[in-house]
């Protein structure tokens, strides 16, 4: 899995104002980006070792410490512990209720009219001392929440950072959250979700690290490291689930929740290795998927939860046991309950491992009758009533049920200072500078700027899905953003121009879970001619559209990816007025921007930045910050495209790129183009980076030799930037079809104006492994090539032959 190593050489010391690592720092501590995972992978088993209980002696206590207290239970106890509830915050009394009767094993913060409250660390604290003070056993809650992006301090959404390419950022954002979640009391957190990404009509795309799982990998381990910190009994570190478990990312046709069908070698070698690669990194927590792969949904799937989530606690997903009955599925022999499919679902999602039900209620309620009527064993409810208090020792739960109810480090860890500043850098890095005909970056001494878009004085939308605890009021919009950049001498102006959407039974869904969309009463075309005339009055123009926060996330797939009709003729009408237009886009997802790519001089990706995203937006405007992030998934030109993965196999039709490609060729739409319009890798910057030629240390290699491979990179521009080199490998002939190039290293060179560093890359026969028809990991010897360049592209390359 994790395996290619790169590593850059002389890189400037430069951290950053937030004292979140830059690539530089991660590079002169010898540590790369890969490298930095695997080394996690081995600490965390080391030290994390102890701190989850898991070393010798520390193990042996707790197996005392649990067999004593299980030895007490009755078997209504145990069911008690594996049931996950939610309810109202403060916590309803028919819940404190079955928590004192102790039929209750963790609450999921609190479902208030569909947004999700958790109003500080009185907000929980009722149900924690009910169940510590108030049961027979006195057994604490796990108290969860989906802290997704931030907790009350929203950092850009997980597709937006990692566009960053670095983990250290990546480890220290999610550290932010954890210090911040547990202070309210908080101990679990559903995420991260290394969910593969691949077709952007699924919202949820948002919520993942893109569409490969090298990265993937990489990014999930940076997760687990930064919510789980080096001790999880910390009051400060919180449980991972890493989710959803599994192949919930390859939705037929992009619609949420809908079933996958994949070869299990895909499976292999796509989807399952970010979650192999978090519980590598000490994940606690795993939770299932609500849809189907191959015919069988992951809670009810024996065969894989067994083999890849080893001793993780298993956690279903909201509802997802009794939408079990809706998939149509029965017993091991299809068969079931007529009168009651609850019970037999139940009873089979227990025997396939899953060891708590969220909000399904059939295991607290069901699972008496199955061990009477020999259907489940003692030992199967024991063994998942184990995995959660195991789960709560490891929090040091039963050490002081009440720490992470504090008070005093609330103070220090809600809404801190260096919060603001980390968000601020880190939704900067992740925006991707699609376009520049010379626009940007923006001088801060034009006379009238104009601001205009739906989305340019937003706080509601620009935190993006799952923000439900960040304050839309401490959000920068990109309005102020701007205007607190260029100062008082320039005359800042904002029109809205038009609705987000013009489509009124979207504006109903987005607005489902409160009200984030308003559509304004004046009539479109008054809008619009307000926005034209202001941009006529303007020396530039900054149009910010794209898509609402509720378009992407959970339940938000979407058939046109595009901007909304309207907006783009709002857009059309500004680039009309001949004034430079700048298209900063907000969105979840990648877009469809054919039109807006012929016409528009320049395209920022800023996705959904956060709380400081508007800030951050005007700090990469006006050049005070340079752009530097890269895309993680392919832009594809049209919807048709997708799934589009820059790493699709190889066909016997291929069609050469650098051809028109005739007919008869896989590259071959009637209508179009097969390329993405945005390749997975791109991004451009204010300076330009000259590659050197690439050169490898050798190119006969024997088993277990290290391959070298370096490529020296110049700042040829004017201003400082971050380029991020990346390596892919192909392996042109194999006893199955293999990916046309998988990325195997990338590294983030910080480079003054004129500095040239070489970025080091090293790979062993790990990165040329693969899974064959009967999933052993092999690598064949023969001939490679390597790839290295700005994207995955833009690529020279070189041939090596790797022997046994
Ligand atoms: C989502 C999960 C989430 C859970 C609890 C489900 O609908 O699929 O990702 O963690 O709700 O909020």
């Amino acid at each position: 899995m994790v395996s290619a190593r790169c590593q850059g050489q002389g890189a400037d010391r430069r951290t950053g104002q937030a004292g979140i690592g830059t690539g530089g720092h991660r590079i002169e501590a010898g540590l790369t980006n890969s490298r930095t995972a695997q080394v996690w992978a081995r600490t965390d088993l080391a030290a994390g070792e102890k701190a989850m209980g898991t070393d010798a002696a520390s193990k042996q206590q707790r197996d005392a410490f649990l067999d004593g207290l299980m030895a007490k239970m009755t078997l209504a106890e145990k069911l008690g512990q594996i049931n996950l509830v939610t309810s109202n915050v403060p916590v309803g009394d028919d819940i404190l209720a079955d928590i004192r009767a102790g039929k209750v094993g963790g609450v999921l913060g609190g479902l208030d009219k569909i947004s999700f409250g958790v109003n500080g660390p009185d907000g929980l604290r009722p149900a924690q001392e009910a169940a510590v003070n108030q049961s027979r056993l006195g057994i604490p809650l796990l108290l969860a929440f989906d802290v997704i992006h931030g907790h009350q301090s929203v950092f850009p959404i997980p597709l937006a950072l990692s566009c960053t390419w670095d983990m250290e950022r990546v480890r220290a954002t999610a550290r932010f959250a954890a210090r911040e979640a547990s202070a309210s009391g908080l101990n679990w957190v559903f995420s991260p979700m290394v969910d593969i990404g691949r077709d952007p009509r699924w919202g949820r795309i948002a919520e993942g690290a893109g569409e490969d799982p090298f990265l993937g990998c990489d990014i999930a381990q940076a997760m687990v490291k930064g919510l789980q910190g080096d001790d999880l009994s910390a009051p400060d570190s919180v449980m991972a689930c890493v989710k959803h478990f599994v192949g919930y990312g390859a939705p037929e046709a992009g619609r949420d929740y809908n079933n996958a069908d994949m070869s299990p070698t895909r499976l292999h070698d796509v989807y399952l290795p970010p979650f192999k690669a978090a519980v590598e990194a000490g994940a606690a927590s795993a939770m299932m998927s609500f849809s189907a792969v191959n015919g069988m949904p992951s809670h009810a799937d024996e065969e894989l939860l067994g083999a890849i989530l080893g001793d993780v606690l298993k956690v279903s997903d909201f509802d997802g046991i009794p939408e079990l009955i809706a998939h149509g599925l029965g017993d091991e022999a299809g068969r079931i309950d007529e009168s009651d499919p609850l019970q037999t679902l139940s009873e089979r999602s227990l025997r396939a491992g899953v060891q708590m039900d969220m909000m399904g209620k059939g295991f607290i309620t069901r699972l008496e009758k199955a061990l009477a009527e020999g259907r489940v064993s003692q030992a199967q409810i024991d063994g998942a009533c184990r995995a959660v208090l195991e789960a709560k020792y490891k929090l040091g739960l039963f050490a002081d049920p009440f720490a992470r109810f504090d008070a005093e480090r609330a103070k220090r860890d809600v809404l801190a200072p260096e919060y603001a500043v980390a968000a601020r850098e880190t939704a900067a890095e992740s925006c991707v500078l699609l376009k520049n005909d010379g626009v940007l970056p923006l001088s801060k001494k034009l006379a009238r700027i104009a601001v205009i878009g739906p989305l340019a004085d937003d706080q509601k939308n620009i935190t993006g899905p799952w923000a439900f605890q960040g304050d839309p009021a401490h959000a920068v919009s990109v309005l102020d953003g701007i205007r607190a950049a260029v100062g008082a001498g320039v005359k800042v102006r904002h029109a809205r121009g038009a609705n987000i959407t013009e489509n009124r039974r979207m504006v109903e869904l987005l607005n489902f879970a409160g009200p984030k969309v308003d559509i304004d009463p004046r009539p479109p075309a008054e809008m619009m001619a307000q926005a034209v005339a202001l941009a006529q009055d303007s020396d530039v123009v900054v149009a910010v559209l794209g898509e609402a926060a509720e378009m992407s996330g959970e339940a938000a797939s979407r058939l046109d990816i595009g901007i909304p009709d309207n907006q783009r003729d709002l857009l059309k009408a500004l680039v009309a007025t001949g004034k430079p237009v700048v298209l900063v886009l907000m969105h979840g997802r990648p877009l469809t921007l054919p039109w807006e790519n012929d016409h528009v001089p320049a395209i920022l990706a800023t996705w959904f930045g956060g709380h400081q995203a508007g800030h951050a937006i005007a700090d990469l405007l006006f050049g005070d910050k340079v752009p530097s992030g890269k895309l993680t998934t392919s832009w594809p030109h049209h919807v048709g495209q997708v799934p589009i993965p820059y790493d699709r196999a190889t066909t016997g039709r291929p069609g050469n790129p650098k051809e028109d490609p005739g007919k008869y060729t896989t590259r071959c739409y009637l209508d179009g183009s097969s390329e993405p319009l945005f390749p997975f890798g791109f991004g451009l910057s204010y300076t330009s980076f000259a590659y050197g030629a690439i050169v490898a240390d050798k190119t006969e290699l024997q088993g277990d030799e290290v391959l070298t491979v370096t490529v020296p990179v110049t700042n040829a521009g004017r201003v400082s930037g971050q380029e991020i080199v990346q390596l892919y490998l192909t392996d042109p002939v194999a006893s199955r079809v293999r990916p046309a190039k998988q990325l195997r290293g990338y590294v983030k060179l910080p480079l003054q104006p004129g500095e040239t560093k070489t970025a080091r890359f090293t790979l062993t026969t790990a990165d040329l492994e693969f899974h064959d028809g009967q999933l052993n990991r092999i690598w064949e010897p023969g001939r490679f090539v390597i790839g290295v360049g700005p994207n995955s592209r833009d690529l020279q390359s070189l041939q090596i032959h790797w022997s046994r």
